[in-house]
C-alpha cells in the first residue's frame, strides 16, 4: 500500500529551482533512506511532504489525501524529527506533554515515561531542556516523534550528534518499531554506514533530482557494490 506519493514536484526559491520534476512514493512497512549531498533538496522535500512548504507544481498525497488538505487528522498519523525545537525553560517531560497536547493526543503518563526510557532520558526528564546537550535534544526529538503512535516516521538527520551508544539504541528502536508495529520510515542521513544497517529502500537525490529509487538489493546490483556507501558514490559519480 502506498502511503506517500510525490508526483512531478517542482520547487523554486525565488527564481532558483531546487527540486526538479521529482516523483517517488513510499510504501507501507518499508524503511527508506533519503540520501544526497548537502543542498541536494532533502529537507525541502521533507517540508513539502509535511505541508510546511508548498510545491510550485506537482502533487503530494499522504494516506491518499492531498497534502494541502493536511488536516490535523493526517498530521497526527505522522511523527517528525526535524532539528530539535523545544521550550528551554521546560523540562523534557513537560515538553513532551505540551507536544502531545498540541497534537490533540490524550495524556498518557505511562506512554510518556516509556518513550523517555526508550530514548535513555528517564534520569533527566526533570532537567530543563536548555541544559540538554545536543545529543540529548536529538533523543528528545525522536521521543517526541513517537507520540500518538504514528504510522509513518519522517526523520531528518535523526542521529546527528548522537554518541555511539545512542546510534545503536536508535537502530534497535527502528527495528523494534518496524517489526512490532509495521511502521514506515523515511530517514534522511549522511551516515550511510548506519543507514545501511536499517533501511530496506533508498531514494538518492542530487541537485534536486532523484538519481535512484528502489530497494537496497536492487541498488547494490545496479552499481555492482558491496554496500550502500559504495553504491551511493558510484551513483553520484555516474560510474557503472
Ligand atoms: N528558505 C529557503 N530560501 C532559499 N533557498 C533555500 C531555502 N531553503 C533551502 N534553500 C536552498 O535549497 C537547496 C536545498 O536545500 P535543502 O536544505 O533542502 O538541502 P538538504 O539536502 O537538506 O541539505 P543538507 O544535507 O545540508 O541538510 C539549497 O540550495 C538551499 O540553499
Ligand atoms: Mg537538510
Amino acid at each position: 500500500m502506498t502511503i506517500v506519493e510525490i508526483i512531478n514536484v517542482t520547487k523554486s526559491f525565488k527564481d532558483t529551482e531546487v527540486i526538479h520534476n521529482t516523483s517517488f512514493y513510499l510504501k507501507k512497512g518499508r524503511i527508506y533512506g533519503f540520501v544526497g549531498p548537502n543542498g541536494a533538496g532533502k529537507t525541502t522535500m521533507i517540508k513539502m511532504i509535511l505541508g510546511i512548504l508548498k510545491p510550485n507544481s506537482g502533487k503530494i498525497t499522504i494516506f491518499n489525501q492531498p497534502v494541502e488538505h493536511n488536516s490535523d487528522n493526517i498530521l497526527s498519523r505522522i511523527g517528525v524529527v526535524m532539528g530539535p525545537s523545544f521550550y528551554g525553560h521546560l523540562d523534557a517531560y513537560e515538553n513532551l506533554k505540551l507536544i502531545a497536547n498540541m497534537k490533540g493526543l490524550s495524556f498518557d503518563i505511562e506512554k510518556l515515561n516509556e518513550y523517555l526510557s526508550m530514548l535513555g532520558l528517564k534520569d533527566v526528564k526533570k532537567k530543563k531542556v536548555k541544559n540538554f546537550s545536543m545529543g540529548m535534544k536529538q533523543r528528545l526529538s525522536i521521543a517526541a516523534s513517537l507520540l500518538g503512535d504514528p504510522e509513518i516516521l519522517i526523520w531528518d538527520e535523526p542521529i546527528n550528534g548522537l554518541d555511539p551508544q545512542g546510534v545503536i539504541e536508535i537502530r534497535r528502536l527502528v527495528h523494534f518499531l518496524h517489526e512490532t508495529k509495521g511502521i514506515t520510515f523515511f530517514i534522511s542521513s549522511h551516515i550511510l554506514s548506519e543507514l545501511d544497517k536499517v533501511i530496506t529502500d533508498v531514494v538518492i537525490i542530487n541537485y534536486g533530482k532523484v538519481e535512484f529509487f528502489g530497494s537496497c538489493n536492487y541498488l547494490l546490483q545496479e552499481y555492482n557494490s558491496k554496500n550502500l556507501e559504495e553504491a551511493y558514490l558510484s551513483c553520484l559519480a555516474g560510474w557503472r
